[in-house]
């Protein structure tokens, strides 16, 4: 069963097919391209908010023609203690896929070991392959001719990371830099260092450590194509808030900042952004800052990404 947990899930082979279709549902994006999700319904457990995923979701599966069913953590049998190797079996049996958003990322990996149907990471604390993926598309959408390579445009080039280098968002661009040829240097306070888990997954898959960490932003900004960053204080982490902030605050990204990396050099963000935390509003603002590009894009990519899983789900 082909599960899209991590970044590496699908092989670099499989990603022209992927990117391609995301490219061709945008285009045909209000007629009916196809309907692979036909007659499916699938569910979306979420443990933690959404805006951007919850919704590209729901509206993504509707227009690949099957239902959305939306399942707060709480509200089902798994919020008081069923174990997740039984909700898993459960929802095997009345629904075709699985899209979690959870904590901890042994969660979905769980998931996907006992029920007999696609899961989709949604997010874990340890990584947002959807995000990633959707990322990529975008700058790639900005780099490769019109009809052109699209993955062929993302290989050499440098994403400077900023801030939390510890988290969700930067191992996924550890991960994910990885799969596209990417460098990637990350930049921030030592504490938020890259840590453990990512550095094991690298090794479980024989791939090498060779992103790039420092304490010093100008470095990681310097040659960079891409500029990201992502809050602070995560979900779940918000007692931390004023803590990080003091930690954190010379890495935000600042029109100066900004301006020290390549001269064309694209602004991402996943959002929610915090305005005057980790990023300036007039970087925000800019003409390369393509925020809500890569908003719109998650609907996109993860229906290309859903219709490349349902292949199998109807099985
Ligand atoms: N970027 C992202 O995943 O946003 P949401 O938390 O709103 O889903
Ligand atoms: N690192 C953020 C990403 C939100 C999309 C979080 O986990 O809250």
């Amino acid at each position: 069963m082909q599960h899209f947990l991590k970044e590496t899930d699908f092989a670099a082979s499989a990603l022209p097919e992927i990117f391609n279709l995301a490219r061709t549902l945008k285009q045909g994006r209000g007629r009916s391209v196809s309907s692979p999700l036909a007659g499916q319904t699938w569910a979306m457990i979420f443990s933690k908010s959404s805006t951007r995923t919850r919704v590209s979701f729901e509206v993504g599966i509707r227009e690949l023609g099957g239902s959305p069913l939306f399942l707060n953590k709480n509200d089902i049998q798994l919020g008081r203690g069923e174990t997740i190797a039984d909700t898993a079996r459960v929802l095997s049996r009345f629904v075709h896929g699985l899209i979690v958003r959870t904590y901890d990322h042994s969660d979905i990996t769980e998931l996907a070991a006992h029920g007999t149907i696609p899961v989709i990471n949604a997010l874990t604390d340890f990584l947002h392959p959807c995000q990633i993926y959707t990322d990529a598309f975008t700058a790639a959408e900005r780099w490769a001719p019109p009809g052109g390579d699209l993955l062929a445009s993302l290989k050499g080039r440098k994403i400077a990371y900023l801030g939390d280098c510890s988290f969700n968002m930067a191992n996924s661009w550890i991960l994910g830099a990885k799969l596209f040829g990417m460098e990637v240097a990350l930049s921030g306070p030592k504490e938020f260092a890259p840590g453990a888990e990512i550095r094991a997954q690298l090794k479980a898959e024989g791939l090498a450590e060779d992103f790039q960490f420092t304490t010093d932003p100008y470095e990681a900004v310097k040659g960079a194509d891409i500029v990201y960053t992502d809050v602070w204080a995560s979900m779940g982490q918000e007692d931390e808030s004023q803590a990080r902030i003091a930690q954190m605050s010379p890495y935000a990204v600042t029109a100066g900042l900004f301006a020290a990396a390549k001269p064309d050099a694209l602004f991402m963000h996943c959002l929610p952004a915090h305005a005057g935390e980790e990023v300036e509003q007039v970087v925000l603002d800019n003409p390369r800052s393509v925020i809500f590009d890569e908003a719109e894009n998650r609907l996109h990519m993860q229906k290309a990404i859903m219709a490349v899983l349902a292949r199998q789900a109807g099985a």
